[in-house]
């Protein structure tokens, strides 16, 4: 009898305990622990820090007009460290432009660059394997494909370095136009070269900088051992890629503290936004991995801004430039998100001027495009280029990627954790970059431009 008693009690209490560990809601912080280990999500691996001697020589290279045929535009002025690694700009503005920031003003007679800048963070990471917004540089094949073809010079040392080929070619972001003069007066020479010779361009640029005996000491300490005639600009294309290295890793946001085991990194309604993004809002879909991204193009029929790329402009068709296969229509590769908060305007072609506007483009994009108003978003300049032909916004949305829809609509407390979750992935000291700008170049040129604020 004793026993049959203790038996049945015994029994009941674990019924109790059993029915109130089911019934108990596991918190926030375990459902996350969760999610992250089922998904092996990581922190960010940001590599080997460059060698000393390169970043010196890559500093300099960075922030010289020289680089540019007019000799007014460096790679600084469109991704400068006083702008989160970009220009803040919807779409880039190239030679013959004057200031710098979001009011940089366009030249006479010039047109805007088709894309917007891309923030240029952790691009030590060896994960990265694809470089502009359509992945036209790519690792494949263990190889560097890239517009170049067989006229791409061995010996880059990754793919940022393959990467920092490209700009000084384009006629519209340095090498400007012929009959352009520089602001020198002298005739640009660079735009004078047929734009697809690209190792006549390469070469000229060499002879340009080989002129200045400080250029000539830093690539010796660059590269000891190496005889001037051998130093091509692969060498320089690495230098200006260990400096971007140096100057624009920045992982240690909040995010990457958690990651690393501090629980107390991030609030409640930031580990809310992260669930979610891992979870029902489906972002780590795409933004997957330690960068956040899976370097995959995709359509969201993100507005179309901006003057458009190429043959079809006013229109950019992203990716399918490149491949011509009818699924890369409108696809651009999915943006790592480290550092976000600071790199807008966002999207490929800059058409949203806040996050939030960018996250809830994602969440309807039907309604987003359909309501696009450009006077929200852009400078009156641009308000024109909108394209909101009824039968393109249609065929824009055929297009879109069907992984971009969230398991369940979000409520407005949601959508406002994953806006806070995306604050947590800032590093504080991407406010502190100012120690990158040189007090001056080997060519004498300006280094400091003047931040102009939006005036809109
Ligand atoms: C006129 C503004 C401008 C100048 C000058 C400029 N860029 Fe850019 N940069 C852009 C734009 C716009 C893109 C995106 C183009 C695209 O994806 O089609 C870009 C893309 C990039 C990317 C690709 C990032 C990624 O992951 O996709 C890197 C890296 C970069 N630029 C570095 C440089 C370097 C190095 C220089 C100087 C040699 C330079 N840029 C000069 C505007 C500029
Ligand atoms: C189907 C893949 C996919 C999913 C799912 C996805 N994104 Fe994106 N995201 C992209 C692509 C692609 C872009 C760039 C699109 C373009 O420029 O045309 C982008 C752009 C962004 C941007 C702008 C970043 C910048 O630098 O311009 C943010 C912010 C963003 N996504 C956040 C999110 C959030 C938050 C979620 C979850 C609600 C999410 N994404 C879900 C693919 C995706």
């Amino acid at each position: 009898m004793y026993k049959q008693g203790f038996f049945i009690t015994t029994l009941v209490m674990a019924c109790l305990l059993l029915f109130a560990c089911h019934a108990k809601v596991p918190d926030i912080e375990t459902q996350l622990q969760t999610t992250l280990a089922a998904q092996t999500v990581s922190p960010l691996d940001v590599g080997v820090a460059p060698d000393a001697a390169k970043v010196a020589l890559g500093q300099m290279l960075f922030f010289d007009k020289e680089l540019s045929g007019n000799r007014d535009i460096s790679c600084a002025t469109c991704h400068h460290p006083s702008q989160g690694s970009g220009d803040g700009l919807t779409v880039s503005i190239g030679t013959g432009g004057a200031g710098l920031g979001p009011a940089r003003q366009i030249g006479y007679g010039r047109s805007f660059i088709p894309r917007n800048a891309p923030e240029v963070f952790n691009r030590g990471s060896a994960e990265w394997t694809t470089m502009f917004w359509d992945n036209r540089v790519i690792i494949q094949d263990g190889g560097f494909h890239t517009p170049a073809g067989d006229s791409l010079p061995a010996g880059l040392d990754n793919i940022l370095a393959a990467q920092a080929m490209f700009p000084v070619t384009s006629a519209d972001e340095m090498r400007g136009l012929a009959g352009d003069e520089d602001v020198r007066g002298s005739v640009n020479e660079l735009a004078l070269l047929p734009g697809d010779d690209l190792p006549a361009i390469w070469a000229a640029l060499m002879t340009r900088l080989f002129t200045y005996p400080e250029y000539v000491a830093l690539f010796e300490a660059a590269y000891p051992g190496v005889p001037a005639e051998e130093l091509t600009f692969a060498h320089a294309a690495n230098a200006i890629a260990a400096f971007e290295i140096q100057a624009y890793t920045l992982p240690n946001s909040p995010w990457t503290n958690y990651l690393n085991g501090d629980s107390s990194a991030l609030s409640e309604l930031e580990k809310q936004g992260a669930l979610l993004f891992y979870g029902d809002a489906g972002c780590a879909t795409c933004h997957s991995g330690s960068l956040l991204t899976d370097q995959t193009p995709h359509a969201l029929a993100v507005p179309q801004v901006g003057p458009g790329k190429g043959d079809e402009s006013p229109l950019d068709l992203g990716r399918w430039r490149e491949t011509a296969v009818d699924a890369d229509m409108y696809a651009f590769r999915t943006p790592s998100l480290h550092n976000v908060a600071v790199s807008g305007p966002y999207m490929h072609d800059g058409a949203f001027a806040t996050l939030e506007a960018a996250v809830l483009h994602h969440l309807d994009p039907e309604t987003s495009l359909l309501t696009y108003d450009p006077t929200q978003h852009l400078h009156p300049e641009l308000y024109d280029t909108f394209q909101n032909d009824p039968a393109l916004l249609a065929e824009m949305l055929e297009y879109v990627d069907p992984e971009l829809a969230p398991e369940r609509p979000l409520t407005a407390t949601e959508i406002e954790a994953l806006l806070a979750f995306l604050q947590t992935l800032t590093d504080p000291a991407v406010n502190n970059l100012d120690q990158f700008v040189p007090g001056s170049v080997p060519s004498g040129l300006p280094v400091q431009d003047i931040v102009m604020q939006n005036s809109h």
